[in-house]
């Protein structure tokens, strides 16, 4: 269970660049980094891309106003110059921005924890795992529900061999927000349907990522051998990104998967869902329940397994926050994740290789495995929804 406690030396001297007031996710950024009190302390930001606006917001959480800069560059430069000068900085600014930022902040020598999906190519991922290996620094990657400890309760069970070979994966992410039109739309949406400042995709990468992360942690031995992409813009605007997606995938054990990801499921708010199914039995989970693990063994009634309860593995309870009776959500899984990165820039600060060898945490290998599937989908759909190779 996590309580809160000092797991790490000291806190780490926090900022962030972007996330801002009018930022849909630099929230769970600060709920993440914040909540424990022992491992962030938040010191700095460049909020937004309205200075004023940013400098009243970082005032309003609290921050020291000279702490608070017009962008990037300015909070690198300035912080450079201190002692107690920041350490590791959140990048929550559109995709299209991750790169330059990330660089910039390695290449000062502050760790970075950088928002999906990572860059647009792999071949930058590759560039900056480099930059970090050469500095010593750690990039962290925060793919919002893989900090749940029932995540980790499916992981478990299928290292364990609970399921059975698993033989079927099933996931899917979608809403409806972007049912209609974008006239009108907000920068949020702007900047996700444009290819300049989204990238090659717009669901596949903006929510589609989150299911391919969250099935690696579940199926870590599993290899996609081959895939077929179809993506559609029902928004015509949009095209050439994709409001809509179905994804086939042949794994190296013969598993069959299924994902889809779209913005234009109307009326669905039920948003995340996987299914892994096994010879001998299937686990499901759902961020509309997120407290339920749904376990159906074959020719036994079905049952419902609940978060913190005793019965379930010690690697999903080592998770837990909230207890078994009360609801354990996204900002509970935003606050692991935000840990475990802390304990990996702590371990790496003080040169402990061995514990950052077994260590879990999202690191720029789970930013590069996204982006290297992301291009395996457009190649795909770019070939007329064709078979390839996963490369
Ligand atoms: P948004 O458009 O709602 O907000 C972006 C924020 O960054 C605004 O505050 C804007 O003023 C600021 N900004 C933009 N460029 C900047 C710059 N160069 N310097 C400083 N501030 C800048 O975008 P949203 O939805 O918050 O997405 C941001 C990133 O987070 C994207 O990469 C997106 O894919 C990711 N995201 C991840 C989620 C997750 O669950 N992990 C959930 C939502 C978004």
């Amino acid at each position: 269970m996590i309580n809160g406690e000092r797991t790490i030396s000291r806190p780490l001297r926090w900022g962030m660049v972007g996330g801002g007031r009018t930022g849909q996710v630099g929230y769970k950024h600060r709920t993440g980094a914040l909540r424990d009190n022992t491992a962030y302390k938040m010191v700095c930001g460049a909020f937004d891309l309205d200075f004023e606006r940013g400098k009243d917001f970082g005032v309003k959480l609290g921050l020291d106003a000279e702490r608070l800069y017009p962008d990037y560059k300015g909070l690198i430069a300035a912080e450079a110059k201190r002692e107690d000068g920041v350490e590791a900085v959140t990048v929550a600014t559109p995709n299209f921005t991750h790169f330059e930022i990330t660089k910039a902040c390695l290449e000062a020598g502050l760790h970075v924890i950088c928002e999906k999906p990572l860059f647009f190519t792999v071949a930058e991922c590759e560039e900056v795992a480099a930059l970090a290996e050469k500095k010593g620094l750690i990039v962290g990657v925060t793919y919002g529900f893989t900090g749940h400890p029932l995540v980790h309760q499916m992981a478990a069970m299928v290292a364990k061999g609970v399921l059975g070979e698993i033989r079927i994966v099933d996931l899917q992410y979608s809403h409806g927000f972007n049912a209609g039109d974008d006239v009108g739309a907000p920068e949020a949406v702007k900047w996700r349907t444009n290819p300049a400042t989204a990238g090659a995709t717009f669901v596949l990468g903006d929510i589609g990522t989150h299911l391919y992360y969250l099935s690696e942690i579940v199926l870590p031995h599993l290899k996609i051998e081959k895939l077929l992409c179809d993506r559609k813009a029902f928004i015509p605007s949009r095209a050439p990104l994709e409001d809509h997606a179905t994804v086939l995938m042949h794994y190296d054990n013969g598993a069959r998967g299924r994902l889809w990801v779209s913005s234009v499921d109307a009326g669905n708010m039920g948003s995340q869902r996987y299914r892994f199914v096994g010879s001998k039995a299937s686990v499901e989970w759902s961020d509309s329940h997120p407290d339920q693990l749904l376990y159906d063994v074959q020719g036994e009634p079905n049952s419902i397994l609940h978060h913190g309860m005793p019965y379930l593995e010690e690697e999903s309870l080592a998770f837990d926050r909230m207890g078994a009776l009360h609801t354990e959500g996204l900002g509970d899984s935003w606050s692991n994740i935000y840990l475990w990165i802390a304990q990996a820039i702590d371990a790496k600060r003080r040169g402990n290789d061995a514990f950052l060898k077994t260590h879990h945490y999202p690191g720029i290998k789970a930013g590069t495995e996204g982006v290297r599937w992301l291009e395996n989908c457009v190649r795909s759909a770019d070939a007329g929804s064709a078979w390839v190779d996963f490369q």
